[in-house]
């Protein structure tokens, strides 16, 4: 049976973890992975969310099925959370889905139904399993230029450049916020660009959402997918709680779709359904039901924004710091973009040999395209961190 299978190409960032933990250096640093760490390393179980979960264990009197879409109470305050609490509903349908990954799948599926010939259009650089997932759809794929190395920020001259050679009814990837891996956002200019364009060009917006909350604020990292469905005819969201509830490997997540009018909608969720059915029939419930529960019960609501305000709050500061750091080190203003941007990553101007250095030598692992973690930043040695990288730096610059 598997004799004519290839050899699985392993996933980058996964093998990068699995080094790390092989590495005995006590002083060793992941800056490579993907979750959130509070100041000691941690990803610890939000405290709204472990109360979620024990009134969830002391009231569930059932584990019968759901239904393919999952529960409705969540997914309604999902569209609230990512459309905003006065949104007009009637045209706006979701599903609950297996994490931010599956809502990408299942969404990408549903797409390829109705437009098999449409080319999926990806930010590039983006988050690498972008690729295999809306690849193994069917889609064909193009990629965007997104992001300026000189400035740190995203090049929207080129976006537009690129995105103008687009056939119409083709589908374009945007990152809702806290774009992964470069920390560049749209500005609200930059969004009413794109969208002028996808206008004139006909062209489908598919936000991939998975940062909610880390940027700029709850609503204020909503304001990209907002403007969309304010100004396009029709939309969809992939929507993650993994990081914004922290419910990594319980897979909760929403596939959104806002449809031209409320026939449409209501098509679009119908095929939705069957997608999910004929794949694997029944999200998990135990985390949607715990976020449900913090995203509807008026106390553990508030605690949970507290909670995740003062993530973001930390990884703002975190920013602020290691820019800082960085700036001294280096006596250049060249890293002042890290403190700019938003999120949980940042992109370092680093050679895969200057990467490979600080591995070996530093026990300082990043990912090969330069991406950090700015959550993994080391609170009480950044200096160290940032002596280190702009060493190595200098050192190969010289040489
Ligand atoms: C940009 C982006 N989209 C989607 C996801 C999917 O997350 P999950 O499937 O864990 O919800 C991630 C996770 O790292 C991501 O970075």
């Amino acid at each position: 049976m598997f004799e004519a299978l290839p050899d699985a190409k392993p996933d980058a960032i996964l093998a990068l973890m699995q080094e790390f933990r092989a590495d005995t250096r006590t002083n060793k640093l992941d800056l490579g992975v993907g979750v959130y760490k509070d100041g000691e390393g941690k990803t610890p179980v939000m405290k709204a969310i472990k109360s979620a979960e024990s009134k969830l264990i002391d009231t569930q009197e059932t584990k019968a099925y759901v239904a393919p879409t999952g529960s409705a109470p969540f997914c309604s305050a999902m569209i609230d959370l990512v459309f905003g609490a006065d949104a007009d509903k009637t045209r706006i349908r979701a599903a609950q889905s297996v994490g931010g990954s599956g809502a990408l799948r299942v969404l990408a599926d549903l797409m390829r139904r109705s437009r098999p010939d449409a080319k999926i259009w990806v930010s590039d650089p983006s988050w690498p399993n972008h690729i295999p997932l809306l690849g193994a759809a069917g889609f064909e794929l193009a990629r965007y230029p997104y992001y300026d190395v000189n400035t740190g920020k995203a090049d929207i001259d080129a976006i537009i450049g690129s995105l103008s050679t687009a056939a119409s009814g083709d589908i374009v990837v945007l990152h809702g916020c806290c774009h992964n891996p470069t920390g560049a956002d749209l500005s609200q200019d930059d969004w009413n660009k794109i969208i002028d364009v996808m206008l004139e060009k006909e062209l489908f917006p598919f936000v991939d959402i998975a940062y909610q909350g880390f940027g700029k604020g709850l609503e204020e990292d909503a304001m990209g997918v907002r403007l969309l469905a304010e100004r396009m005819p029709e939309l969809v969201v992939a929507a993650s709680c993994s990081k914004n509830v922290g419910l990594y490997r319980e897979r909760v997540g929403a596939a959104i779709v806002m449809g031209r009018n409320e026939a449409e909608a209501t098509r679009a969720f119908g095929s939705l359904t069957t997608v999910i059915r004929s794949n694997y029939s029944m999200p998990p419930d135990h985390g949607a039901n715990a976020t449900e529960i913090v995203l509807t019960d008026g106390a553990l609501n508030t605690q949970w924004r507290e909670e995740l305000e003062s993530m973001r709050v930390r990884m703002v500061g975190l920013r602020k710091t290691f820019s800082d750091a960085m700036r001294k080190r280096s006596n250049s203003d060249r890293f002042d973009y890290i403190a700019e941007q938003n999120g949980m990553f940042s992109r370092l101007p680093l050679t895969p040999a200057q990467i490979d250095t600080l591995r070996n030598d530093h026990a300082i692992y990043i990912v090969g395209d330069g991406r950090i973690n700015v959550a993994g930043l080391p609170e009480g040695s950044i200096d160290e961190l940032a002596d280190a990288i702009c060493n190595v730096i200098a050192e190969s610059e010289q040489s």
